[in-house]
């Protein structure tokens, strides 16, 4: 045996029970009550809550975007994820015009493979869907990789598709037990909006929003919705912010649809007031964050079932890039942080009572394991599991602070929000990557997660 963490209370997102857990060569091997066992590292969690290690379903770590290329490397955001209770994260891998899917992943694995401090496993963004394209979807899914995100924005830098590439990948995914994944705006109003603003002289962050309100996320989550259902295929809408295109969601639900919403901690924690704030550029994110309504209702859709994920979209840049935009809201760089924050955040949520433990570990943790493929092995705490493993005290309290994150941004959005409860340990796969405040892991250690396609 290898570690034993004694006296917690377990929380999956069904369970809560105190037991001991035993694990051995990175598995959880056994579960119970009084383990006890000769040369075994023993964790002594009285007194504290023992979780799934979460699993960030939505990250941009160096990614080329926005002119620029986003400020943590696969090291460092990796290395923030295991302070904040990440085990797993989901990098975006962008196709080129001309790539092959496994081609574009094989290429980012590399970059990635010496660098990650925990697990990762990537979705592809299809930019360029030739019929070769189309025809790997199998194939891509047997290499691991059976999800897809289409940009239904981002025209001007080259990512946007169409709704005919849109409909062909919402067929093809259900043939190959794919999922394809949307960011779902509306470019043509977005543009036109854009021009008239500048022409104004209507140049400040407020005007990113004003760019791009509720009624233009909620136009492109009913389009695509409306392709998924006319193919009967899942479909999953990264980054939902809005309470139109959420009831959408809900209704398509309710009709017996395969629609999955994920939404992000910053739409959870702020409204758009933030861009009335003289650095309002930092949390300049597309979609943007929308008014009070729409954030009452991300959480009500988190409680009711219909947000079933809670990912960070951690696409961080340099208080210096965001300041490119100082005079003009369409050049600063589109992408807030959060990968640290994501877990503490919705943990502290629910110690504050808003949601149940369960409902954090849920939506967190178990859905993204199950729906992305990579369940049970990840996304829980049982025997045969990964030992992803993360001990809270619910009892700590935190005020996040740029000086107090793990990652290589000089700036943080969750400067000064106060916690209630902190991780103190994280382990991905047996193995202590963060303890009491200090990362102890190593760049290399995380593994790539083959995610299996749907049956
Ligand atoms: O503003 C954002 N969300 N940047 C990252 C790219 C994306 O759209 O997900
Ligand atoms: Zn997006
Ligand atoms: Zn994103």
């Amino acid at each position: 045996m290898d570690l034993v963490i004694k006296n917690g209370t377990i929380i999956t997102a069904n369970d809560t029970y105190k037991a001991d857990i035993a694990v051995k060569d990175g598995k959880i091997v056994m579960i119970g009550h009084n383990i006890m066992l000769q040369g075994a590292e023993m964790v002594d969690a009285a007194g504290k809550y023992v979780l799934p290690g979460a699993i960030d379903a939505h990250t941009h770590l160096q990614m080329p975007f926005g002119g620029t290329t986003s400020a943590d490397s696969y090291e460092a955001g990796t290395r923030a994820a295991a302070c904040g209770g990440v085990t797993t994260v989901f990098d975006f891998v962008i196709q080129r015009k001309g790539q092959g899917l496994i081609e574009a992943v094989e290429g980012r694995k590399q970059l990635c493979d010496p660098q990650a401090c925990v697990d990762y496993a990537f979705h592809t963004a299809i930019t360029d869907l030739t019929p070769a394209v189309l025809d790997e979807f199998g194939a891509s899914a047997e290499y691991g990789v059976p999800s897809f995100k289409l940009f239904m924005v981002y025209k001007k830098e080259g990512l946007m598709v169409d709704d005919g590439v849109l409909a062909l990948a919402l067929e093809k995914s259900k043939e190959t037990g794919c999922l394809v994944a949307v960011h779902a705006e509306n470019p043509d109003v977005i543009d036109k909006r854009i021009e008239k603003f500048i022409s104004e002289g209507k140049t400040s962050a407020w005007y990113h929003y004003e760019s791009r309100p509720e009624f233009v996320e909620a136009e492109a989550d009913k389009r695509a919705i409306h392709w998924a259902k006319a193919f009967n295929a899942p479909l999953y809408i990264v980054h939902l912010a809005n309470k139109e295109g959420l009831d959408e969601v809900t209704k398509a639900k309710d009709e017996g649809y395969e629609i999955y919403a994920e939404t992000c901690p910053q739409y959870l924690h702020f409204t758009n007031e933030v861009y009335k704030r003289e650095d309002g550029r930092n949390w300049v994110c597309s979609p943007p964050i929308k008014a009070q309504e729409s954030q009452t209702a991300l959480w009500e859709g988190i409680k009711r079932g219909d947000i079933v994920t809670v990912a960070t979209d951690h696409c961080p840049f340099q208080s210096y890039e965001k300041d490119w935009g100082i005079n003009n809201f369409t050049k600063i760089p589109n992408g807030c942080m959060g990968i640290e924050n994501l877990y503490p955040y919705m943990l502290s949520e629910a110690n504050k009572g808003r949601i149940s433990f369960n409902k954090a570990v849920e939506v967190c943790a178990a859905n993204v394991a199950k729906i992305f493929g990579c369940a049970p092995e990840k996304g829980t705490i049982a025997v045969g599991a990964d030992a992803d493993i993360v001990i809270y005290d619910p009892d700590k309290k935190f005020i996040v602070s740029k000086d107090n994150m793990h990652s290589d941004v000089d700036y943080t959005i969750w400067e000064d929000v106060e916690l209630k409860g902190y991780p103190v340990m994280t382990f991905s796969r047996g193995k202590l990557v963060y303890n009491n405040g200090e990362f102890v892991g190593e760049p290399g250690w995380g593994r790539f997660i083959k995610c299996r396609p749907r049956k």
